[in-house]
């Protein structure tokens, strides 16, 4: 039987994420035939009183496509159970463990969907009671500490009980279907990678906005910050594959082996360099689709005064040969004008134009691969407009993913727990990787947590600080909506 234990089965991600996918890979008939949920909490709940959760989370968030029929509902949840569970109480462990039929061949898998702080003491727990042996697998998540240090400190404390190839760190970014096809794009073709380097490429922009607030996690977004709740994770694991050089073949480790090398080549900062090549700011009250929407100071659970960071912008640099000199731009907010998930290439402008300026603008041509609202590839180029004359436009050849295929959409939650269960590490985020993201992420947070100055406000629904288009503006550069 492969059994899926839910810590923090009680949650706000468990709730909006975790069960919806676990559910939409039920009903499309990827879970094992013979397979068991155990939701895990510290609240005393009864099975029934958990399943009547785990019913409204699948109401309000599966996807719509999944069928959301009374039967389905219910098979899903007579394979449901729940087990009250303190991180420090060898009882409860051992109630659990009365639950769980482990098997040689099928996989029990452990989802921590809690805060870090309980990562240990649970895995500790369920290697005393002999659950992680075997086929046990553990998915952690993020984040995963809050600065080098820490971040070590649980990863040697996990390897204590576990083997590397038991623990899954998840980034859900790497379960989004564009991101994959990232390395179909690069490593499928051969036209784009002649052009791939530093030779070609005048810049690449890599920014996530949101149009959301910090919802209800004011308490936990304060202590975290985009910094390290954005840009640690997914927007280095985005740089890490835009940037690799080609893996030997797609084994889990060929990739991330190529992945860590870019990782430990970002050219970390000096202090002045973090002033120089930084901006970071916090949204103040504004509209976001015409509706008001307050500030960050004062949203539940952050303090008036807090000088956290809700945006971040970066000029990144990467010291190897394809990429030397070559700016990577990171972005990413909250309340931001619009929802979006981007990867540009900028390439280089033509050498000079034989049409003369007049003829329209000469924006050089570009690789737009959009991850979200919309799956596209999209290249930028100068066409002919009819008529008369000569007079250059942008056009774009655009593959749309909608349009290119209707095979059924997997979730990233989805993908990602069904990758776990199949023992597929490839999306998943290995310890080298995550040292190596912390060690550049880390000379940022210092030098910001001594420069009480730097924080820019920035109105809600805008694209942020001015400071972040200046950002680029002074290297001749703009971010995409500026054009
Ligand atoms: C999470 C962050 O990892 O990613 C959230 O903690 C953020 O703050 C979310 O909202 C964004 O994910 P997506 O898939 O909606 O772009």
């Amino acid at each position: 039987m492969t059994t899926f234990v839910l810590f923090g089965g009680t949650g706000d991600l468990a709730k909006r994420k975790i069960i919806p996918a676990l559910y939409s890979a039920y009903v499309n008939g990827r879970l094992a035939a013979s397979f068991s949920f155990i939701g895990a909490a510290r609240e005393a709940l009864t099975d029934e009183e958990f399943r009547v959760r785990v019913a409204a989370s699948i109401e309000a968030y599966a996807s719509e496509d999944a069928d959301h029929s009374a039967e389905k509902m219910a098979a899903f949840l007579a394979l449901t159970t729940y087990s009250k569970i303190n991180a420090h109480e060898a009882g409860d462990f051992e109630q659990l463990k009365q639950r769980i039929h482990t098997s040689e061949t099928d996989p029990t898998l452990f989802y921590l969907a809690t805060g870090p702080d309980i990562f240990i003491p649970v895995v500790e727990q369920l290697s005393k009671h002999g659950l992680v042996e075997g086929n046990a697998r553990v998915v952690v998540e993020k984040p995963l500490g809050r600065d080098a240090q820490s971040a070590k400190e649980i990863n040697q404390s996990l390897r204590t009980y576990l083997n590397e190839n038991q623990i899954y760190r998840i980034d859900h970014y790497l379960g989004k279907e564009m991101v994959q096809n990232l390395l179909a794009l690069r490593f499928a073709n051969s036209f784009l990678e002649p052009l791939w380097n530093r030779k070609w490429i005048q810049d690449v922009q890599i920014s996530i906005s949101e149009q959301v607030g910090v919802e209800s996690r004011g308490d936990f977004y304060d202590r975290t910050g985009a910094l390290r709740d954005m840009v640690q994770n997914h927007l280095l694991q985005l740089v890490s594959i835009v940037a690799m050089e080609p893996p030997v073949n797609a084994n889990p480790d060929a990739i991330r082996d190529e992945k860590v090398k870019v990782l430990r080549a970002l050219h970390k900062f000096t202090p002045e360099e973090v002033s120089k090549k930084t901006v970071r700011g916090q949204y103040r009250a504004g509209a976001v689709d015409g509706k008001p929407v307050i500030g960050y100071q004062a949203e539940p659970g952050v303090p008036t005064a807090s000088r956290n960071e809700t945006f971040v912008a970066i000029r990144a640099e990467i010291d190897n040969w394809r990429w030397a000199g070559v700016p990577f731009y990171l972005r990413t907010g909250k309340r931001m004008a619009s929802r979006c998930a981007e990867i540009t290439i900028n390439f280089k402008p033509i050498p000079y134009s034989i049409f003369g300026k007049a003829q329209g603008p000469l924006r050089s041509n570009r690789l737009v691969i959009s991850l979200q609202p919309e799956e596209s590839v999209q290249l930028f180029m100068k066409a002919k407009e009819p008529g008369e004359g000569i007079r250059l436009s942008d056009v774009a050849l655009n593959l749309d993913f909608a349009e290119a295929s209707n095979l059924r959409r997997v979730e990233s939650y989805e993908r990602l727990l069904l990758d776990a269960m199949h023992g597929d590490l490839t999306l998943f985020v290995r310890d080298d990787e995550l040292s190596a993201a912390w060690a550049w992420i880390d000379p940022i947070m210092s030098a910001w947590s001594n420069d009480s100055e730097g924080l820019k406000s920035y109105i809600a629904g805008s694209w942020g600080p001015a400071a972040s288009s200046y950002l680029l503006a002074q290297h001749g550069a703009a971010w995409g909506e500026e054009y």
